[in-house]
């Protein structure tokens, strides 16, 4: 929840995204593994996705892109953010973090950078922890970006995995307004580590868990029971947005819009239906775009956004889950 006496409120001053050009369409999977447009379709609603090309694109400029693009929009200088926070799990190297390079490109220095690694919910997981510094007067102007270039740790001999990801990035800048009523007013992140071994992306073969040790896993790419995470983010997803209704009091007609997590079309549409959520008011780009990890969100509220759906002094809630696994919701009054 919103921490109590805020001094500050939080604005978000400007957003933006990036996404490769390439795009890689269901029939073209259909000549790289076994699989059809219309099972893809079927079972996850996924028509196309973006796809970097590795040697000139990755999360390090998919990240400089979207961020630059927020600063546009806003109007601010590189040289006036105080932090930057990049959600990835496909950084090229740990070592400088995405968010240090991010800086040297945008002039940021000696703005505070870090990655932060929360694969899906990576995006919710950093609006929610920027949220309070800026509200309680520690920072002023906050970079946040989502970004995987999911497609670079996918094995494509694999097509339950493969078909699922694309490459995108999402970037709001926060920035600190007189108003204590504007920025997020409720937010829960949290995690359970017991169903790790669901979804991981190993680098050594010793940490590969038990019930893999038989099947082929390819290190460095990412492996998935697509069954057990299907079950668990479909309840987790109702589940989150309920409590998160139940604690503020408001309703679905409070909410101008939900967004959320893009992983597979059918676990949206199921919450919509068990719910009762207004479906114009859950927007959905899976169909472009596949699952992007901690891109999607961003890169919803960035199209919605510029689209004109998201206006001043709205109500809007934001859901995601993912590896680790972990999931995250945020509610800002904009
Ligand atoms: N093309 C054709 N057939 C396929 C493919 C494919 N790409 N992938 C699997 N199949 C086959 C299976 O081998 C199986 O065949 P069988 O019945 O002969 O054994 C059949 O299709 C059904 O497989 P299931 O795994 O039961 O299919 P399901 O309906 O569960 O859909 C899917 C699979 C799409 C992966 C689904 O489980 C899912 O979306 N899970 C969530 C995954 C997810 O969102 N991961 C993202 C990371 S975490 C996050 O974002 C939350």
């Amino acid at each position: 929840m919103r921490p109590p006496n805020s001094a500050y409120g939080v604005r978000i001053a400007g957003v933006g995204s990036a996404v490769p050009e390439k795009v890689l369409s269901n029939a073209d999977l259909e000549k790289m593994v076994d699989t059809s447009d219309e099972w893809i379709l079927k079972r996850t609603g996924i028509s196309e996705r973006r796809i970097v090309d590795p040697q000139t694109e990755g999360t390090y400029t998919l990240s400089c892109d979207a961020l630059r693009r927020a600063l546009q929009y806003a109007g601010i200088r590189g040289d006036e953010l105080d932090l930057i926070i990049v959600a990835t799990v496909t950084a090229e190297m740990t070592c400088p973090s995405t968010a240090c390079r991010v800086s040297q490109a945008l002039g940021a220095a000696p703005a505070a950078a870090f990655d932060l690694v929360a694969a899906c919910s990576g995006f919710v997981y950093s609006i929610n922890i920027a949220d309070p510094l800026v509200r309680s007067g520690i920072y002023r102007t906050i970079g946040v970006v989502g970004c995987d270039a999911m497609t670079t740790v996918v094995d494509f001999g694999e097509r339950t995995v493969s078909v699922l990801f694309g490459d995108a990035a999402g970037a709001v800048v926060l920035q600190r307004d007189d108003d204590p009523e504007r920025g997020c007013f409720y937010q829960k992140s949290q995690a359970d580590g017991r169903m790790w071994g669901s979804l991981y992306m190993p680098r050594r073969s010793q940490d590969i868990p038990d019930h893999d040790r038989d099947n082929p896993v390819k290190l460095g790419c990412l492996r998935m029971n697509g069954r057990e995470i299907y079950k668990f983010a479909i309840t987790k997803f109702r589940e989150v947005i309920q409590d998160a209704l139940n604690a503020t009091g408001l309703s679905t007609d409070d909410i101008s819009q939900f967004v959320c997590h893009q992983s597979n079309v059918r676990i949206i549409e199921s919450s919509i239906e068990k719910l009762g959520l207004p479906a114009e008011k859950v927007y959905i780009n899976i169909d472009r775009y596949g699952n992007s990890s901690a891109g999607s969100v961003g890169l919803c509220l960035d199209q919605l956004w510029r689209a004109g759906k998201i206006n001043r002094g709205d109500n809007v809630m934001f859901v995601a889950f993912g590896g680790g696994l972990t999931w995250s919701t945020s509610i800002w009054r904009v």
